[in-house]
């Protein structure tokens, strides 16, 4: 019998290790580093300590020495713990890219009880749980509950590997987030690797790392529904792997910067989160309006066919969009002067103009090389490109080679500013698309330098590709001697910014941006699009999840291509989609030029479907409007998952077939092809449908519910105690439009609330100190057979005096006993001045509630 040596034991373990799942932390061998020195600062929760390593571990590269960790409250509810090397700067992303407190800020009374290490006013507290190994926890100082622990899974820290893991509790914790990925189901499904790393591969693929990289996730602990979020601040490529007790972070680079989110509501965690990273840019009002693109619109007749097209069927179109097919040669700012000639396409965006409606168009960020293209021969004059092996990085993109404008440069952010510039003086466009930003290369570069290859593969498009494929590679410098391989994941958010900046500076308005690829912040700056789905139901329904997903990550304005982009759609598929795309916050039709056309007036029930669903989306524009404002001040999702409403419901922690438009308006589309039925779950309350609102649900507790939906038929309910803001146009323009009408619902103690914020619609800043807004908050309630209806101007500064209330409509009044007395409405005028109207309306009893019409 063969007898194994200690060191022979030492290897075939090891051999073992390496063949099964190479995770280093769980090793029994003892890596990892130990606690060597603890230094708590004399006020404050905030400590650190140094680490010393323990043992050399063989694979992914030698490792780091010495490590330092810091663990500080920057406000009561936001935790940093931050782990670097000790001896030798790494690379972090620069406060300049993620803004944030790098010096801690002190709150409270600090409490040190062995290693426990916290302040009196934080609910979240930070203990070292084991010394060697180290381990470290956070837990809720209010529950005791354990949110993040190390322990029993030692640390390990190398040059181009960093692994970490933390326990999660058996089937308490629900975990959201960690994109970009397609997925069935919103909550992440333990076993899931999730990669993140930026690129380009169409999201029809269920599980791969897509183009956008967010490594935050929110926890909302079954039963109480209290939620937390955790960041790790960090853009190298990784993995993360969610299984039942276990989440595992491996990336391949940087430092572990974990930021801890007390919440406890979700709506908080997200607000402590984007307080962090950045508030949602506000979008213009008529980006709310529907869009319609297609990639391969031949030339300017077929662009003023589709706009009249929409306009024969009576369905509403606010934005025109055009695909790289415009250009000349697929040059950015150029124009095809054959199909699409400089003056035809200003005379007819000039009559988008004049009619209301709007003009966007796409912009790759490869520069064609090509030495009589002008915008080239700039930015070879500037000197802007990502360098690689001594020149600018040669790629291939749709013009054939192009170079990358290198947006860590501040010089290239000029130079983009003064293309855009330049660009808008022949064409005014009113927004822009910037595609392909991860940045994808139709090639694929050889391995130049070991960046190239790290020992540690990550996940890339789910069978281990290599970091190059497809993109820029990671041995590319750009400005300040960073390496492709560090910055790689910021690319489309550094354009994104740059983009956002150069409309500002030439339109003086709120800028419109639509970029594909985001990282931490992107929100900031740019609106988002789930790229390349496919038309097919499985992919109309994970829009949902998808959509939610960016809803958490801080970029509220988010749609997937309606009637999906890859493929034929059919009219049934596309109908449906358009009924759950009405409601998307940012709702643009969208199709690839080998599929057939899907514009929605093509097909006679697809129009219907539309007409309808965007009839409702017109009339709530307003509401989409203020929860615009609510993002951009608090960074409240606009689309939200329904636990954001009901936390304390665990029945809404698994939902991936329905979502709210703020916390008022449930929508629940048919998903599936050939069904006329939904089956919803609805919180407790009352919801009155908003297509027919004598047709109610009244659920106590929450409840699933079959509905009817027959073709042209989606579900959207309005919750009771609700007040909404409606127009009565299909106007994108704020500018004119001063007549809304109020559609009361009272809940069950018969009150309700609701506010309305307002300004021109596309004033730079959102209620900002110097421009003019308006914000109204609206109560109601039934005292007896009275009816009252009050409104508070917070600021009145805009244009009150031309601001008219037509209609108020109040649902929900309950049958009296002595049926047919008329309850008396009092509605008061808007303090400001602004008129409404006052009068008494008669009290029908229709159904079960009591539906009351108050008309001008
Ligand atoms: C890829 C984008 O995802 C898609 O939306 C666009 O149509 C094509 N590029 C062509 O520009």
């Amino acid at each position: 019998m063969a007898t194994i040596s200690p060191n022979v034991s030492f290897f075939f373990l090891l051999s073992l290790l390496l063949a099964s799942s190479p995770s280093l932390s769980q090793d029994p061998i003892g890596y990892g580093y130990q606690l060597h020195s603890l230094h708590s600062h004399a006020s404050g929760g905030l400590f650190t300590a140094q680490l010393q390593l323990i043992r050399n571990t063989t694979i992914y590269g030698p490792d780091i020495q010495k490590l330092n960790l810091t663990a500080s409250f920057e406000t009561k509810d936001r935790l940093r713990v931050r782990i670097i090397d000790a001896e030798r700067p790494r690379w972090e992303i620069p406060a300049e890219i993620i803004p944030r407190q790098i010096q801690a800020c002190l709150y409270g009374e600090e409490i040190k009880t062995d290693n426990n290490l916290s302040t009196a006013t934080s609910d979240l507290f930070v203990t070292i749980t084991s010394t060697s190994p180290f381990g470290f926890s956070v837990a809720r100082r209010s529950t005791g509950e354990v949110l993040f622990s190390t322990s029993g899974h030692s640390l390990v820290f190398k040059d181009r590997y960093l692994e970490i893991s933390s326990y999660l509790p058996d089937k308490k914790a629900n975990l959201y987030g960690l994109g970009e990925h397609n997925k069935p189901s919103f909550r992440l499904v333990p076993g899931d690797t999730l990669t993140l790393w930026n690129s380009d591969t169409p999201s029809m693929f269920t599980d791969f790392n897509l183009y956008g990289s967010h490594p935050f996730y929110m926890d909302v602990r079954t039963p109480e529904g209290m939620a937390h979020g955790v960041l790790l601040l960090n853009s190298n490529g990784m993995d993360v792997i969610y299984e039942e007790n276990l989440i595992t972070y491996k990336a391949i680079g940087g430092v572990f910067d974990f930021y801890f989110f007390a919440g406890p509501s979700p709506v908080e965690v997200i607000d402590q989160y984007t307080a962090l990273i950045g508030r949602p840019a506000p979008m213009p009002y008529w980006s709310f309006g529907f869009h319609q693109c297609r990639y391969g619109y031949k030339n300017v007749s077929d662009l003023e066919n589709v706009v009249a097209g929409y306009a024969d069927a009576g369905i509403p179109l606010s934005v025109l969009w055009t695909d790289i097919d415009y250009m000349d040669d697929f040059k950015d700012f150029t124009l095809d002067p054959v199909n699409f000639p400089p003056d035809k396409m200003k005379s007819f965006v000039d009559y988008l103009h004049s009619h209301g409606q709007k003009y966007v168009v796409i912009v790759d960020p490869g520069i064609s090389v090509n030495s009589s293209y002008e915008t080239y021969k700039r930015g070879l004059k500037d000197d802007i490109f990502i360098k690689w092996n001594g020149s600018n990085y040669l790629g291939v993109v749709w013009p054939g080679d192009v170079n990358f404008p290198d947006f860590v440069n501040p010089t290239a952010s000029k130079f983009w500013s003064n293309e855009i510039s330049i660009f808008r003086k022949t064409l005014p466009v009113d927004g822009l698309w910037i595609d392909m930003n991860e940045a994808s290369n139709f090639i694929t570069s050889p391995p130049l330098t070991e960046l190239d290859t790290p020992p540690y593969r990550i996940n890339n498009s789910g069978v281990q590709r290599p970091i190059n494929n497809n993109t820029v590679p990671a041995s590319s410098l750009h400005f300040g001697n960073l390496t492709e391989y560090d910055v790689h994941n910021l690319y489309g958010f550094l354009e994104s910014r740059a983009t956002h900046s150069a409309l500002i500076q030439d339109t003086g308005k709120r800028p419109f941006v639509l970029s594909r690829s985001t990282f931490v912040g992107s929100g900031r700056y740019a609106a988002h699009w789930t790229g390349d789905n496919a038309a097919t139901w499985d992919d109309l329904a994970y829009s949902i999840p998808s959509i939610l997903s960016f809803g958490l990550f801080g970029v509220p304005m988010v749609g997937a291509d309606i009637c999906g982009f890859n493929g034929n759609t059919t009219e049934e598929l596309c109908s449906r989609w358009i009924q759950l795309g009405a409601f998307y916050p940012f709702s643009r039709d969208h199709s690839e030029k080998r599929s057939t056309r899907q514009e929605l007036y093509l097909w006679r029930p697809v129009a219907q479907s539309a007409k309808k669903a965007l009839g409702l989306r017109y009339k709530l524009l307003p509401y989409y409007y203020t929860l615009m404002y609510q993002a951009h001040k608090l960074g409240t999702p606009i689309a939200r998952p329904l636990f954001f409403s009901f936390p304390e419901d665990p029945n809404t922690y698994g939902i991936n077939k329905q979502f709210m438009v703020g916390d008022r308006v449930l929508v629940s589309p048919v998903l599936e092809q050939g069904k006329t039925t939904v089956e919803a779950y609805f919180p407790r309350g009352r919801w009155f449908n908003l297509f027919d609102h004598n047709d109610t649900v009244e659920v106590s507790p929450g409840n699933q519910v079959t509905l009817e939906a027959p073709q042209d038929t989606i579900n959207v309910h309005v919750r009771g105690g609700s007040i909404l803001v409606t127009q009565k146009t299909e106007s994108i323009s704020l500018g004119e439009q001063r007549e809304y009408e109020l559609l009361v619902v009272l809940n069950e103690e018969g009150t309700a609330t609701g506010e309305v914020f307002l300004d021109d619609g596309e004033v730079v800043e959102m209620a900002g100190e110097l421009s003019e807004w308006i914000r109204v908050n609206f109560t109601s309630k039934v005292d007896g057979k009275t009816v009252s209806l009050n409104s508070e101007v917070v600021n009145g500064k805009f244009g009150t005096e031309k601001m008219f209330v037509k209609k108020v409509v109040f649902l929900g009044l309950r049958p009296d006993s002595k049926a047919g007395v008329a309850p008396v409405f009092v509605l008061h005028q808007l303090k400001s001045g602004g008129k409404i109207v006052r009068g008494s309306g008669s009290y029908s009893v229709q159904g079960k509630f009591g539906v009351a019409v108050v008309d001008d």
